[in-house]
């Protein structure tokens, strides 16, 4: 009776565990960054193209990499401990991406041209958090 109960615990406990770490995203900023990290590459290769390249598939993987790293944005403020002022580095962020994404559903005319534009701002601001991290540990002046 008491090793059914113990058993009945324990699987619930496990399933409890795998839910938590499903419906969390990542569980550092680390893994977030990853994250961002690998959506901001998907928009870097694409932004190279001529637009008679692109096909209606490479626009949503621009458009679902700038909604991805906006929405870790969101995450990140939400989930992990961030100052005011890192807060607004990360609101410059989530501009930048979320233009990216809203951009990339728009008219195909100008449309690479101003996702690049967009991106060398969505790297500012992603560098400028790091460069903060940077200082702050005595890394860069
Ligand atoms: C608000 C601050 C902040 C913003 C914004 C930010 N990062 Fe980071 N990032 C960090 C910190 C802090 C670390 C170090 C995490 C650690 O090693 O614990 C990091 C680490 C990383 C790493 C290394 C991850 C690894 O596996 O070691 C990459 C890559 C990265 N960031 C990419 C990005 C990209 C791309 C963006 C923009 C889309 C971005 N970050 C925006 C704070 C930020």
């Amino acid at each position: 009776m008491l090793l059914k109960r113990l058993v009945i615990a324990s699987t619930a406990l496990l399933f409890v565990c795998a839910i938590s770490v499903n419906s969390y995203g990542a569980n550092s900023v680390r893994e977030l960054c990853a994250s961002s990290a690998k959506e901001f590459q998907k928009i870097n290769r694409l932004k190279g193209y001529f637009p008679e390249e692109l096909t209606d598939a490479d626009y949503e993987t621009i458009g679902k990499a700038g909604g991805t790293i906006k929405a870790n944005e969101i995450e990140r403020v939400q989930k992990f401990n961030v100052d005011a002022n890192t807060k607004v580095i990360s609101e410059l962020v989530q501009t930048h991406a979320g233009n990216i994404e809203v951009r990339a559903k728009g008219d195909k005319v100008g449309l690479i041209e101003e996702v690049g534009h967009s991106y060398r701002f969505l790297f500012l601001s992603c560098r400028s958090c790091h460069q903060v991290y940077m200082t702050e540990a005595g890394l860069a002046p």
